[in-house]
């Protein structure tokens, strides 16, 4: 399939702002075929690209947060594992959590081999697959603006849940107050009301990543700006603990 093909299918395969709820759904959709998914998830169909965006999240990572080879880490919306195909080899463990099995299925079939990596379907919005205590990271990259803002927020407070005392978590959104991210607002304001997209992007403000992370309860919450247009909002779990098994 053209690259062509594969962003024509991708813009017409997810419903309405209705569904963006079905998360499930939409994002199953989304998966059918690899291309698409990989557009979906990355923007891009090739592995070479894909590779190289995912080391920069990691550069971005290890900036923020820091990563340590004896992390347990887990990122939420894995999509087709394109972080953790590389992140794998850097960490002691890596879960990749995702709503869509679609999705999941195109990872497994990337992260063969890789006997530290290990995917999990979730049920519905929350880690509810996972117990409290488990993780040393928990991350989410270039997911929230796929969700609604209650959505957002319960990830913020599952990821807490799960982190082990002294954990760290990540999360990014475009920023409402950057040239993209109000870009990204008024593009979406440009649609008629009933033919906008269920996976639409929306931006967040900084107030309300930071809002999220200290109401869950993080301490030395930071918003920074990222290279690539989007802020991340991190924050560490308080206290100092050992992590059970996830
Ligand atoms: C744009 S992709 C990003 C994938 C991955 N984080 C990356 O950076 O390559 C968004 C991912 O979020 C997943 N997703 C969408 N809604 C979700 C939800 N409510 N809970 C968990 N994952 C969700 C989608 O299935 C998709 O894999």
């Amino acid at each position: 399939m053209s690259a062509d093909d594969a962003h024509e299918r991708w813009r017409n395969s997810t419903g309405t702002l209705g569904d963006r709820s079905a998360y499930k759904r939409v994002w199953d959709r989304q998966a059918r075929d690899f291309d698409v998914a990989s557009l979906a998830v990355a923007g891009h169909t090739d592995e070479p690209t894909m590779d190289l965006t995912a080391r920069g999240f990691i550069d971005t990572l290890r900036a923020t947060v820091g990563l340590d080879r004896n992390d347990v880490v887990l990122e939420i919306g894995c999509g087709i594992g394109r972080v953790g195909k590389l992140l794998g080899g850097e960490c002691l463990q890596w879960f990749g959590a995702d709503i869509s099995g679609g999705m999941l299925g195109h990872a497994a079939a990337r992260l063969q081999g890789l006997p530290n990596t290990r995917l999990v379907e979730l049920s519905t919005v929350g880690l509810q697959e996972f117990p409290e205590d488990a993780f040393d990271l928990v991350y989410c990259t270039i997911v929230f603006m796929h969700l609604y803002e209650w959505d957002r927020y319960r990830y913020v407070e599952e990821a807490f849940r799960v982190l082990r005392p002294g954990g760290r978590g990540y999360f990014d959104n475009y920023p409402l107050d950057s040239e993209h991210g109000w870009n990204v607002f008024t593009e979406g304001a440009r649609y008629p009301i009933d033919r906008r997209p269920a996976h639409i992007s929306m931006a967040s403000t900084r107030e309300e990543l930071g809002i999220y992370l200290s109401k869950a309860g993080f301490e030395a919450v930071r918003v920074v700006d990222l290279p690539n247009q989007l802020i991340a909002a991190t924050g560490r779990k308080p206290g100092q603990g050992a992590r059970r098994r996830p």
